[in-house]
């Protein structure tokens, strides 16, 4: 007896139809699947045995041979139990015809519960745009599938529910869709907390404005992590489809929250400083996405910067210029995105005091060039703005003032992000920070003085190359917060101003500076 039933798999981001066909036949008691499939996928036999038990169904003693289609793509997870399960009640003629286009998705456990499975998302974004009318998938994991509109969504907790739903007995009825509800924001963290410190202010608000990466240096208790935090309040809200995007990634790492299954807030990832080099851009047998990637269309915060590996950061090199991290492997290649501001945060020294107005470093000379030379130059040179974070005054903290609340900031934030929407309309770039080198003319028109201080800037300072494209994007930035169509020459010179505190801490010659 044969029987064939629709189910969906995974490889990284990339979700694929899969056909489950069954065939019983008499012979030799056994179970077996081919189709490539992994270790968990094998163990299955042994969860749908135990499964049909509970429900009460003799396992047929015949040969029993799944096969997973297309034979040639790995089969990794417990994703396939539930069309397994089901291919075999069809196949002993347990259960009615399952109609045209529907698919199976879902672990089961030993006693027939529906459990639930990493990337539903993807897959249902897939079965949609391959014509599938309706997905089952387990009741866990149906807010997350029903984000999805125009395709029928079936909830589905036991086997048992399943079996009677089609055997005609009791039908289940269709999810309804679930509205994502608007972007919303953390309202805890608030930039109105934080008391004076105006310039680090102002140059996250163009950080933000931009999607530029950012470096804060400073003492400690100067408030580099209070500020860091808070950067996400003022960036503009999260557009559906960038919604759906990093959603996808966090679906398929199984950082869902079942309560929330559209992400509405733009991510922010604090990793701690002891990460290794797969927990940051991705890996594994079947590789995860990395916490670069889980920070997609939001913030990725390495705070205590200059205490991670070394050999860790330089792995960001590539995927800060890319905006895509991809992992080849022996089982295929995965390439993941991530487009994200990258926020980092470090004392300038071990004791934490050089450089500081008043007190006293301790370090000797030495270990604070071996401190700072653990952020290579290359590393340096991704950072747009280079912002010190000067201890707070005692006027500022015990002040009553009115700080501005990141609603306000955010306001400015938005508007200068209309203004390249409106420049970028029709191409890929989403901010100035992903300008491309050959769009930048064009999209950077300066004055002659503005070019004069460039050059002049450019000259003295002995740019690089890539120093002096992202100097150039941050006057844009500067000018679009300016309401300014053109690049004049204070944008330039505060731009430049952001790039010169790698030589007041990094000056000594023990890294290659590039500004
Ligand atoms: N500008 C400020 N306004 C109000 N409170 C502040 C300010 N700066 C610092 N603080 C207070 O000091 C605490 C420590 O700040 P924070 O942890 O951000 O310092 P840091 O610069 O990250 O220090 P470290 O280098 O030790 O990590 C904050 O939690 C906050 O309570
Ligand atoms: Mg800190």
């Amino acid at each position: 007896m044969f029987a064939k039933v629709s189910s969906l798999g995974l490889f990284g981001l990339n979700a694929f139809n899969v056909d489950v066909e069954i065939d019983i036949s008499r012979g030799n008691p056994q179970f077996d699947i081919v189709g490539l499939p992994d270790a968990v996928v094998r163990e299955s036999r042994e969860r749908i045995r135990s499964a049909l038990r509970a429900c009460s169904i003799s396992f047929p003693v015949a040969s029993v041979m799944v096969n997973l289609a297309p034979a040639d793509t790995k089969k990794s997870g417990s994703v396939h139990d539930m069309a397994i399960f089901m291919a075999i009640l069809r196949a002993m003629r347990m259960i009615d015809d399952i109609p045209e286009g529907c698919s199976f998705i879902g672990e089961i456990s030993l006693n027939g519960d529906i459990r639930r499975i990493n990337g539903v998302l993807p897959m249902v974004m897939l079965a949609k745009e391959t014509g599938v009318k309706s997905v089952f998938v387990p009741a866990d994991n149906a807010s997350e599938a029903s984000v999805i509109d125009g395709i029928d969504i079936y909830a589905v907790s036991t086997a048992e529910e399943l079996i009677r739903h089609f055997r005609g007995e009791e039908l289940m009825t269709p999810c309804t869709h679930y509205a994502p509800p608007d972007a919303a924001y953390n309202e805890i963290l608030d930039f109105a907390d934080v008391r004076g410190q105006q310039s680090a202010k102002k140059a996250l608000e163009i950080a933000a404005a931009g999607g530029h990466n950012a470096l804060l240096i400073g003492s400690p208790g100067s408030g580099k992590s209070m500020l860091s935090k808070r950067i996400p309040s003022i960036l503009p809200p999260l557009t559906f489809e960038e919604a759906l995007e990093t959603t996808k990634i966090h679906s398929i790492s199984g950082l869902l929250d079942p309560n929330e299954p559209i992400i509405t807030k733009r991510p922010f990832r604090a990793p701690h400083h002891t990460i290794s080099s797969a927990g940051l851009a991705g890996g594994g047998t079947v590789p995860h996405p990395g916490e670069v990637s889980l920070a997609h269309n939001g913030v990725l915060f390495l705070d205590e910067l200059a205490e991670f590996d070394r050999r860790t950061l330089e792995i960001l090199r590539q995927p800060l210029e890319d905006r895509k991290v991809t992992i080849a492997r022996a089982s295929g290649t995965v390439t993941y995105p991530c487009t994200i501001m990258l926020i980092g945060a470090m004392n300038p020294c071990p004791c934490g005091y050089f450089g500081h107005p008043k007190r006293k470093c301790i370090c000797p000379p030495k270990k604070v060039a071996g401190y700072l030379s653990k952020i290579s130059g290359p590393l340096l040179d991704r950072f747009d703005l280079h912002i010190e974070v000067a201890p707070v005054e005692f006027e500022d903290l015990s002040s009553k003032a009115h700080e501005e609340p990141s609603s306000e900031i955010r306001k400015r934030v938005t508007a200068a992000r209309e203004i390249q929407t409106e420049r970028f309309k029709g191409t890929s770039i989403t901010c100035n920070a992903l300008i491309s080198p050959d769009k930048l003319q064009e999209m950077c028109p300066m004055d002659d003085s503005a070019e004069q201080m460039l050059k002049g800037v450019f000259d003295r300072l002995g740019l690089s190359a890539r120093a002096y494209d992202r100097i150039l994007k941050v006057a844009r930035t500067i000018a679009d917060l300016d309401g300014s169509e053109v690049i004049h020459r204070p944008h330039i010179a505060a731009a430049a101003q952001y790039r010169s505190l790698d030589r007041k801490y990094w000056s000594d010659g023990s890294t290659q500076l590039n500004v």
